[in-house]
C-alpha cells in the first residue's frame, strides 16, 4: 500500500481556498438564488404561505391523478439529441398569434393571485413584461382589467374570460379588455362544474381567507404573508367588488353548465381579436374549436384541477397538432416543472407552452422577484436542453426530438 504524504497546510495554500463570497441582493433574493429548479421554488413557497393558500394553488381534484400523470408524462419521454452542431448561439423566441414572444412560454391565467402572494397579479405581468412574455389575466383575478394594463402596458396581455351565467358581465368584462388594449380573448371552456379541490374542502377554504385559532398558529412562522395580507387592500375578486364566502359557493352562482359551441358565436361577435379556446381534451373537440371560428387552442386539463384523470395533454398533443396546426396556434399547458418540459412540448408541434403553477410557486416565495426567478430557472433549462439536443432555435424542434414512452399511454 502507498503511505499517504502528509504535510502541515500553508497560508499562501489556504488563502485561495478562504475567500467568503460577497453578500449580493437583500434577504429575498439572496434567498431566490438558492433555488435552482421550480421544485425549490416550491419548497420555498411552502415555508412562506399558509397551507390554505399554498394548498390552493399545490392541490388539484380528486386524487390528483391527472396531475401526476401529466407530470410524470413528460418525466418519461426521451429526448433524442443531434450531435456536432453549432449550438453557440440559441434563439429561444418564438411566434404565437402573430406576434414574436422572447421566450417559448406564457403565464397561464391564475385566479385569485394576490392571495398567493399580496404583490399578485401586477408582480406577474410585470415579470412577463420584463421577460417579454405572454401574460394572461383570469376573470378570477383580483386586480382589475385596467390595473393590470396600467402596470405592464407593453406587455402582451391576454384576458381569459369564462362564459357565465351573467352574460351581460362576460360582455362588460370583454369590452374591459379590448379598451384596456388586451390582444386575444382565452376562453376556458373545461369548468360547466367545479372539479372536486379536496384540499381546499378540507381548509374550508374561503374569500378571503378566514383568521381562525389555526390560522394564528400558522402566522407565528408565516408573518411576512400575514403582514402583507393585513396591511394591503382587502381581498377580493375584481370583478365583483361584493364577492365573500366560500370558493364553492361563488363558482356555483357564476359558472354557467348550459354553455355549448354555439355559444362561442356571440363571443366571436363581441371579440375581432384573436380567440383562443382553452381547455381542449380531444381532437374532434379541437375541430370544432376552429370550425367555430378560434384562432388557436390550449390542450389542457386545468392543471389537474378539474376532471381527474382526464387526457394527459402531452399524449393527446401530436394527433391535435396533426389535425388542426395548419388552422391555428396550438398551445399546452399542465404539469410543467422544468424547461426541458416546454422543449418537449415544442418538439411535438406547441407553438407556446404556458405555465402555472410554476410561476405561482416563485410568487409565493418571493413576490416578482420570485416570479423573474421563475423565468430565468425556465429558460436556462429550454437553453440548455435545446443545446444538448443540437438545435439552435425553437423553429428547428421536431417529433424527431422526442420519443414518448408507452408507460401509460393510452391503448
Ligand atoms: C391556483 C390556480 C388558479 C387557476 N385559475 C384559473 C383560472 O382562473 N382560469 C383558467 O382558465 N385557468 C386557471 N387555472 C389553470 C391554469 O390556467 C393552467 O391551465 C394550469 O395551471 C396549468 O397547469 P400547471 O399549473 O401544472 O402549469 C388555475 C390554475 C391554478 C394552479
Amino acid at each position: 500500500m502507498t503511505k499517504l504524504q502528509r504535510q502541515l497546510p500553508r497560508r499562501k495554500d489556504l488563502a485561495p481556498l478562504l475567500k467568503f463570497k460577497r453578500r449580493v441582493g437583500d434577504a429575498n433574493q439572496r434567498r431566490l438564488a438558492t433555488a435552482h429548479t421550480i421544485w425549490d421554488l416550491r419548497r420555498l413557497a411552502r415555508r412562506r404561505t399558509p397551507a390554505g393558500p399554498f394548498d390552493y394553488v399545490d392541490g388539484a381534484a380528486d386524487g390528483e391523478v391527472g396531475l401526476h400523470r401529466a407530470r410524470e408524462a413528460f418525466e418519461d419521454l426521451e429526448f433524442r439529441p443531434g450531435i456536432l452542431r453549432d449550438v453557440s448561439r440559441t434563439d429561444l423566441s418564438t411566434t404565437v398569434l402573430g406576434a414574436r414572444s422572447a421566450l417559448p412560454f406564457g403565464m397561464a391565467p391564475t385566479g385569485y393571485t394576490r392571495m398567493m402572494h399580496a404583490a399578485g397579479e401586477p408582480a406577474v405581468v410585470a415579470a412577463a413584461e420584463r421577460a417579454g412574455i405572454p401574460y394572461a389575466l383570469s376573470t378570477m383575478g383580483s386586480t382589475s382589467i385596467e390595473q393590470v394594463a396600467e402596470t405592464a402596458p407593453s406587455a402582451r396581455k391576454w384576458f381569459q374570460l369564462y362564459l357565465w351565467k351573467d352574460r351581460e358581465l362576460s360582455l362588460e368584462l370583454v369590452a374591459n379588455a379590448r379598451d384596456a388594449g388586451y390582444e386575444a380573448l382565452i376562453v376556458t371552456v373545461d369548468v360547466p362544474a367545479i372539479g372536486n379541490r379536496l384540499r381546499d374542502l378540507r381548509h374550508g377554504m374561503t374569500i378571503p381567507p378566514q383568521l381562525t385559532l389555526r390560522t394564528f398558529v400558522d402566522a407565528s412562522y408565516r408573518w411576512e404573508w400575514w403582514f402583507n395580507f393585513l396591511t394591503t387592500e382587502p381581498l377580493r375578486f375584481a370583478f365583483d367588488r361584493k364577492g365573500e364566502g366560500a370558493l364553492t359557493d361563488i363558482v356555483a352562482k357564476l359558472y354557467d353548465p348550459t354553455v355549448t359551441f354555439d355559444d362561442l358565436a356571440w363571443i366571436r361577435e363581441a371579440w375581432d381579436g384573436p380567440l383562443v379556446i382553452k381547455g381542449i381534451q380531444t381532437v374532434r373537440d379541437a375541430e370544432q374549436a376552429m370550425d367555430h371560428g378560434a384562432d388557436g387552442i390550449v390542450v389542457s386539463n386545468h392543471g389537474g384541477r378539474q376532471l381527474d384523470r382526464a387526457p394527459v395533454p402531452l399524449h393527446l398533443l401530436p394527433e391535435i397538432v396533426d389535425a388542426v396546426g395548419s388552422r391555428g396556434a396550438v398551445m399546452l399547458d399542465t404539469g410543467i416543472m422544468n424547461g426541458g418540459d416546454i422543449v418537449a412540448a415544442l418538439a411535438l408541434g406547441a407553438d407556446l407552452a404556458l405555465v402555472g403553477r410554476a410561476y405561482l410557486y416563485g410568487l409565493m416565495a418571493g413576490g416578482e422577484a420570485g416570479v423573474t426567478r421563475c423565468i430565468e430557472i425556465l429558460a436556462a433549462e429550454v437553453e440548455r436542453t435545446m443545446k444538448l439536443l443540437g438545435v439552435s432555435s425553437v423553429d428547428e424542434l421536431g417529433p424527431d426530438h422526442v420519443r414518448l414512452m408507452t408507460r401509460r399511454m393510452p391503448v
